[in-house]
This record gives structure tokens, sequence and C-alpha cells, in this order.
């Protein structure tokens, strides 16, 4: 799909997590060299950091093909089953939120990632047998936002273990000016750091920015994007200046407001703003702790100085 076509294909192409790259590079280049199967490797880190697109990158450049699912997609062993035993010798099969796979599951993995063979029981009751079947060697690429909710086994039968990280503002430009380049839109210097900056270090929050600026340009100016323009669609779709957007306000000020600062447990805050408190947990509290916006502590979540400060807000007296 077009949408894939914007993904870089290549680790060459792939633009930040250099720490991360230059390891796979290596490890992919020895197995290539001893004409082995890739181990398997977890990548793990916040949400829209590039995940899909390494697994994808990492089976084009071993040659073999991408076999996709996700956790919560399998339910029962004949579902894992049924995908193991249709891969080809040193395919990459992708499990994206790997930590939401079931207990039964993961069980059924352990044996298929160390020894490449599944154990299936046939039948039921006192019939049942168990037979062993034989896997094409394979890698697994999972991914999950929570290295820490995978069990120790699950995670120690992975070889390698790679942590994405929230990309810098020059990395993040450089993506910005690149898809613009296959969306086949001009973009001023200023304003690809503008919407790099508003990015919240996300890739994929900066190509759907650059997307919505684009129609601005398109609609409301003479189709490229320029810095005025850029600022001015960001502040119309309620993205501030540290690239905090509606949600996030709702929840800082939440914690202020009612609960005057914090702490505050996760599951109240959630019930008060409406949100799921996995999607708060996952999606928006890892950027707010990054840039020192909120503390957990035991007793649950605080707002710091900084917060007010960005809504200028009096930080209340002890
Ligand atoms: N598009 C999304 N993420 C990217 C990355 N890391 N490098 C290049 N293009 C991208």
């Amino acid at each position: 799909s077009f949408e894939q076509s914007l993904r870089p294909q290549t680790l060459n192409q792939y633009i930040g997590q250099d720490k991360v790259k230059e390891n796979l590079a290596v490890f992919i280049e020895a197995a290539k060299l001893r004409q082995e199967t890739l181990d398997h490797v977890l990548l793990y880190g916040p949400p829209g950091l590039g995940k899909t697109t390494l697994a994808a990158i990492i089976s084009n450049e071993m040659g073999v093909h991408l076999r996709t699912t996700s956790g919560p997609a399998i339910e029962r062993p004949g579902d894992l089953a049924a995908i193991l035993t249709a891969l080809e010798p040193g395919d990459v099969l992708f499990i994206d939120e790997i930590h939401r796979l079931p207990r039964a599951i993961e069980e059924v993995l352990y044996p298929a990632m160390e020894d490449f063979c599944l154990d299936i029981v046939i039948g039921k009751g006192p019939t049942a047998r168990s037979v062993r079947l034989d896997l094409p060697p394979f890698t697994l690429v999972g991914a999950t936002t929570r290295a820490g909710s995978l069990s120790a086994p699950l995670r120690d039968r992975f070889g390698v273990l790679s942590r994405l990280e929230y990309y810098k503002e020059k990395d993040l430009k450089e993506i910005v000016v690149r898809t613009a380049e296959l969306l086949e839109t001009e973009i001023d210097y200023n304003a690809a750091v503008e919407i790099a900056r508003r990015s919240r270090g996300t890739p994929r929050i900066a190509n759907r920015l650059l997307k919505r600026v684009r129609d601005f340009a398109q609609v409301r100016g003479n189709g490229s994007i320029q810095e005025s323009l850029a600022s001015e669609a960001l502040e119309l779709m309620q993205v501030d200046r540290l690239g905090l957007d509606h949600i996030d306000h709702k929840l800082l000020k939440g914690i202020i407001e009612k609960f005057r600062g914090g702490p505050v447990g996760l599951e109240t805050i959630a019930a008060t703003i409406g949100e799921e408190a996995h999607t708060i947990e996952d999606v928006y509290e890892p950027y707010l702790l990054q840039i020192g916006f909120l503390q957990r502590t035991p007793r649950g979540r605080i707002a710091t100085p900084a917060v007010y400060q960005h809504f200028h807000m009096e930080v209340p007296a002890e």
C-alpha cells in the first residue's frame, strides 16, 4: 500500500535509533555470512517509534518473508500452530503486543522458539495424544510497549533485546523532510523543525501531523508548507508547543484541578477523563514522564511544577 511505501525498507533508509540500527546491522550480516537464521529479536519501547517498521526491515534485509500477527489475535494454541506451520525456512514472524499473548500460548511458543518444534495435543480425554511437529527455523520478532510485563521465560528466549527511545528532534526533522519528499510536498526547513518539535519524539505522530499540515497548505495556501502555515495548522489541531494534545491537556489539568496536583491513582485519573487506564499508561504517560511533567510515586501520579508553568498557572503552596 501507499502507506507502507512511505516506510523505510532498509536499515540505511531508517533514520534515528542509531544504536539499535548499528547492532541489528551486525547481527543481520553475521547471520547472513553464516547462512543461519537470525536469532529472535525483542523490540520494546513506547508506541509509534518504528517497531513494526523494523520488523519489516529485518525480513527485507534477511531476504525472507514477513508474517505479522499480534498477541491478542492469537487466542488458542491452534491459532499459533497454524501460523508456525505455514512459515518457510528463515521467515520472520512478527508478533506485535507480544505481552498480551495468553499464558497457554506462551507455553506453545517456548519449544517453537528454542527447538523449532511444536507439541500439539490431538483429541480429548483418554484417547488424547501428543505429537511433536518439526517447524522450519524462523526468527521471532516480538514487539511490546512493556518489556516488564513479559514473563521472564519468554523474555529469556530472545537473543537480541532492543530498546527504542524517543527520537531526537533532528532525526524527526529528517523523517519529516523524507516523508514530505515521498508525498511530493515542498516544505521549509523551519516548518519541518516545527512539526518535529511538536511530535513528542515519535515518527508516527510527525508523519500524521505532516499530512494534516499538508492538507492546510493545499486548501488554505499554495500547497507548499511554510513555517507560519505549519504553526497555524498545528495550533488549530490543538497540538501545543511541546506537542501535547487535547488528551494530554485533559490528563494534566485533571490532576491539577480535581486532585490538587496529585498524587492520584491511574485508575482514578482514567475514570475522571474517560480514557482507558492502559491507553494512558502505554501511550500518554511515557512521554509526560520523559519530559518531567509527571512523576510516578507509590501513592499515584503527581503533576510537577513544570506543568503549572506550561499552563501559566501558579504552583500551589505545600
Ligand atoms: N518513517 C517513520 N519512521 C521512520 C524512520 N525511523 N526513518 C525513516 N522514515 C521513517
